[in-house]
């Protein structure tokens, strides 16, 4: 089948004329609570994937089904038009992540609202919107009867869990999900006047550790002094964690870490990067940072250690006087290539028993971890990518490095021999994870008409 050459302006009426029902769509599916973390929400999460399934049914593909998982369903979906033609396929995640702290946002998160030509509301970044638009770009070619590839679709409802039960799929599915090249929109832009794409990915090790001291809790006046207290030492452990450098101090905990020449330390540099902009944004009057590295390169090719929780003891109101039987704090890594989340998270667990003192005994459990990825910039995907923002945006985009994971994308590279495209469409300020979520309605507008031209000069570039 030849491919049928459109003008681009023909999507741009058809995305607008349509342009509100997209919006009550996208609306219809942030009010599902698809919590995938909470198992009070299991309702919600078959919910969402119905209305996913029949969302892309309604699109014009050839099947949409629901894949039961050990968790989850995974949605997948299929349009061939020919198999001479190159496919695409696109993943994405309708699982959100939890809402609290609920008394920080200014409007319900599960009943979105459009302020300031955002649409604020959880998941409305992270992913919904950004996969929807997947979505609603194929329905455009359909009915307007202008198919370039072949397009695949598998939406999962685990990836804020770490995708457990995806690798499981992807390994058994081989066939079913053979591509040419996988399409994601689940990271972010520079912003609507420079855009971007991410090449790079963290890994990540996530550990809970445990530390206790005696077996009850004690009075303070009476025990302390004598006996070690679990949250003191805790924190003295987790601060012996990094040094005055910001390095991390676990013994061989960089000896894999790929640095970085010259010349891509010149490419990073190339981002725009308003320091002084950050900082306001963000409410601080100075940056961290680990010595020897710019933030740039903190965030996209360093790897980092965060304490993203920590508890124990008394923490209602007022004071209680108490020296705890023990403490908690769940303690994050975000790895790049070429660590290990496995390596690493020995590495840890070895270390900090290590540096317990007798006091008190230790117990470190690790969490979902993954593996860093790096897409390659010289493929004809990434360069169907390039000429997409160059038709639709009049500029050329810069790669950059992310910070955040999607381990799965590693996963595709050695189960399916694929490279990702991370065609993100969101902006760092959407606060994904936080209270107010939100996502630019022009985002998901432009977005919608880029992924368009990805596929056009994917198929173009393929020919
Ligand atoms: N979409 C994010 C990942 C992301 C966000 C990448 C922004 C780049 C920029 C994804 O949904 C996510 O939150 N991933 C988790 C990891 C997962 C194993 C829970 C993350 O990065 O914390
Ligand atoms: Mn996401
Ligand atoms: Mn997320």
């Amino acid at each position: 089948m030849k491919i049928i050459r459109m003008e681009h302006s023909k999507f741009i009426k058809y995305i607008d004329s349509n342009k509100p029902r997209f919006l009550t769509e996208l609306f219809d599916l942030l009010k599902i609570p698809s919590i995938s973390s909470d198992s009070s929400k299991k309702d919600e999460i078959n919910k969402a994937a119905a209305f996913t399934k029949e969302r892309l049914e309604e699109s014009g593909v050839d099947k949409a089904e629901l894949c039961q998982t050990a968790g989850n369903p995974i949605v997948y979906a299929e349009k061939i038009i020919d198999p001479a033609l190159p496919t695409i396929l696109v993943y994405g995640h309708y699982d959100v992540q939890p809402v609290d702290p609920i008394a920080l946002w200014d409007s319900a998160p599960f009943e979105p609202e459009i302020r300031n030509d955002k649409i604020y509301a959880r998941g409305s970044a992270d992913d919904k919107g950004q996969f929807y638009a997947h979505v609603k770009a194929f329905e455009a070619m359909s009915t307007l009867g202008s198919i370039y590839c072949n397009v695949k679709f598998m939406i999962e409802g685990e990836e804020e869990v770490g995708s457990e039960n995806l690798g499981t799929f992807v390994a058994a599915n081989k066939e079913k999900l053979a591509a040419d090249v996988i399409l994601i929109s689940d990271t972010s832009l520079l912003s609507l006047e420079q855009p971007s794409i991410t090449t790079g990915l963290k890994g990540l090790s996530y550990m809970e550790v445990e530390v206790t001291g005696p077996n009850r809790d004690l009075h303070s006046g009476t025990y302390g002094g004598a006996i070690g207290n679990p949250i003191n030492i805790l924190c003295k452990m987790i601060a012996s964690l990094t040094d005055e450098n910001n390095k991390i101090t676990i013994p061989g905990f960089y000896d894999k870490v790929l640095e970085l020449t010259d010349t891509e330390r010149e490419k990073i540099a190339l981002a725009p990067f308003d320091e002084e902009a950050y900082k306001r944004e963000l409410e601080v009057n100075a940056l961290a940072g680990e010595a020897g590295y710019t933030i740039l390169e903190q965030l996209g090719i360093r790897p980092t250690l965060d304490v993203n929780g920590i508890w124990g003891g008394y923490e209602g109101e007022g004071a209680k006087t108490v020296l705890p039987s023990n403490a908690h704090a769940k303690i994050s890594m975000r790895l790049v290539p070429n660590q290990s989340s496995k390596e690493i998270t020995k590495l840890f667990t070895d270390y900090f028993i290590s540096i317990a003192p007798r006091q008190v005994k230790v117990k470190v459990t690790a969490h979902h971890g993954g593996e860093p990825a790096v897409t390659p910039i010289d493929s004809i995907a990434y360069k169907a990518a390039e000429n997409a923002y160059e038709e639709g945006w009049g500029k050329k985009p810069i790669p950059t490095r992310d910070g955040g994971s999607i381990p799965i994308v590693a996963l595709f590279e050695k189960e399916l021999g694929l490279n990702s495209i991370l065609l993100g469409l969101g902006l760092d300020s959407d606060a994904i994870h936080s209270p107010n979520e939100s996502f630019g309605v022009n985002n998901f507008i432009k977005g919608i008409e880029t992924i368009i031209l990805f596929h056009k000069h994917f198929a173009l570039l393929n020919k």
